[in-house]
């Protein structure tokens, strides 16, 4: 629910300085950089928040010939209206743009930032507030996460919660968290929403002249920044709130975990599965470098399992959850494909977005938190529902 202006109770405290626009701080344990001035969101009269999750729009995937030809103008319309139809039917209090708006490669500069109109318009037509991670083709020759990311803040500000916490070098900004409150009046949020920037600079030509040279295309979440951007913020929430609420995870592409995970089949699409696509690669060898974020992000869990799900996009026609000791019981979850753009699987032919259902009875269960999932597809159906939570696929712990 998008409820009314939020006036800080923290003034004084941590954190009720309002960041300016775009600000990026190194300091990250004086100032709870998520208690911006923005609308306070809550949980509705109901204690429920639904966020939908769409992943690789690939808005702009026009340019070319052979195979890419028949892909256009029409492309993007047929996404939006995916777009209207699951917003419809599911009434969503959030939309997240899990990364892939556009198809960097083939927009031009002049006008790269009007697939983000196009991308976001169904949304911001039902008014509802959303926020972005990006993906390796939102960074190209024409155009990078951080101009999208300025773009929306200046034009979508009353509704985008998107900041850029972290950066500019080395180029992955857009990491940030988003509170939501059971009620207005709150001290401490019901739930984190954290946002994660897997970064890849130079998708598409490989050449430049993209912000940083080929050989860092970088797949995965900067492991010297961000983690002590993460172990920053939650302890500074801890020490402001007493304990860290539950979390929910957003970033673009999966950790590599997810190689250990697909092959237990659990229920969604695995045309897709996500080995070698996964963050830590470079030139398709394995550095091991995304383990750093996926630690501090383990460690918003407290060990009680409060980190809900980590999703992501990226391989198109994946669309399951499921963790096991190889995620440290963290629920990884993919979130299929909601775009028109971009390749498309035998099973993902029906595009979808995924639901995170979160209820305040969930969060507060007596054995741990919980919330429930699913994918909503454009042919009015929805599918896969489960519960994550304690008893997920807890015999694989
Ligand atoms: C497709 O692109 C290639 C390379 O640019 C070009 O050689 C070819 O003529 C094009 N084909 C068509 C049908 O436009
Ligand atoms: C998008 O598709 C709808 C329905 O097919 C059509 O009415 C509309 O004109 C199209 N819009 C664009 C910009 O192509
Ligand atoms: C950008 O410009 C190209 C070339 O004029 C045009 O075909 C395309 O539709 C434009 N895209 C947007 C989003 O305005
Ligand atoms: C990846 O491969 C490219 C092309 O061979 C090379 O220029 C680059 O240095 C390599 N990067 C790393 C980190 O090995
Ligand atoms: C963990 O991953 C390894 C390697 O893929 C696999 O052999 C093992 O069965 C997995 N364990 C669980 C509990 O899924
Ligand atoms: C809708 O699409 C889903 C996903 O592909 C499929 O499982 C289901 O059978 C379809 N239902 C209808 C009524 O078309």
């Amino acid at each position: 629910m998008y409820a009314s202006l939020f006036v800080s109770a923290l003034a004084g405290l941590a954190a009720a300085v309002p960041a300016p626009t775009g600000s990026r701080r190194s300091d990250w344990t004086s100032e709870l950089l998520g208690l911006v001035s923005k609308k306070k969101l809550t949980f509705d009269r109901t204690g429920s928040f639904k966020v939908v999750s769409f992943s690789d729009m690939h808005f702009g995937e026009r340019w070319g010939n052979g195979s890419w030809a028949v892909w256009g103008p029409s492309n993007d319309n047929m996404t939006q209206q995916v777009h209207s139809i699951i917003l419809d039917q599911e009434k969503p209090d959030y939309v997240v743009f899990n990364g892939d708006l556009m198809t960097g490669e083939n927009v031009f500069a002049n006008n790269a930032t009007g697939y983000l109109d196009q991308c976001f318009a169904p949304t911001v037509k039902r008014r509802i507030p959303f926020s972005c991670t990006h993906g390796n083709h939102d960074n190209a020759n024409n155009i990078n996460h951080q101009e999208e990311i300025e773009y929306e803040q200046k034009h979508y500000g009353d509704l985008s919660y998107t900041r850029m916490d972290v950066g500019p070098e080395p180029w992955g900004v857009g990491n940030y968290w988003v509170p939501v409150y059971a009620n207005e009046g709150d001290w401490a949020p019901a739930v984190i929403m954290w946002f994660f920037d897997s970064r890849s600079f130079t998708s598409g030509t490989g050449n430049g002249p993209g912000p940083v040279a080929p050989s860092a295309n970088y797949y995965w979440i900067d492991e010297n920044t961000v983690p002590a951007y993460i172990d920053g913020q939650s302890g500074l929430m801890r020490k402001t709130w007493g304990s860290l609420p539950p979390s929910l995870v957003f970033v673009h592409i999966p950790f590599q975990r997810s190689d250990q995970l697909y092959q237990l089949g659990t229920p969604g699409d695995h045309d897709d599965e996500p080995d070698p696509s996964t963050q830590g690669t470079i030139n398709n060898t394995y550095t091991g470098l995304d383990a750093p974020a996926f630690t501090s992000i383990f460690g918003l869990g407290d060990g009680q399992n409060k980190v809900l799900a980590i999703t992501s996009g990226h391989d198109h026609g994946e669309s399951w959850c499921a963790r096991s000791s190889n995620s440290s019981g963290i629920p990884l979850c993919f979130d299929g494909h909601s775009g028109y753009g971009g390749y498309v699987t035998p099973n993902s032919q029906v595009r979808n977005g995924r639901v995170f259902n979160l209820k305040l009875s969930d969060l507060r269960s007596n054995s741990g938190p919980k919330v429930q999932t699913w994918n909503s597809y454009e042919n009015k159906t929805i599918n896969d529902q489960v519960t994550l939570g304690p008893d997920f696929m807890k015999n694989y712990l």
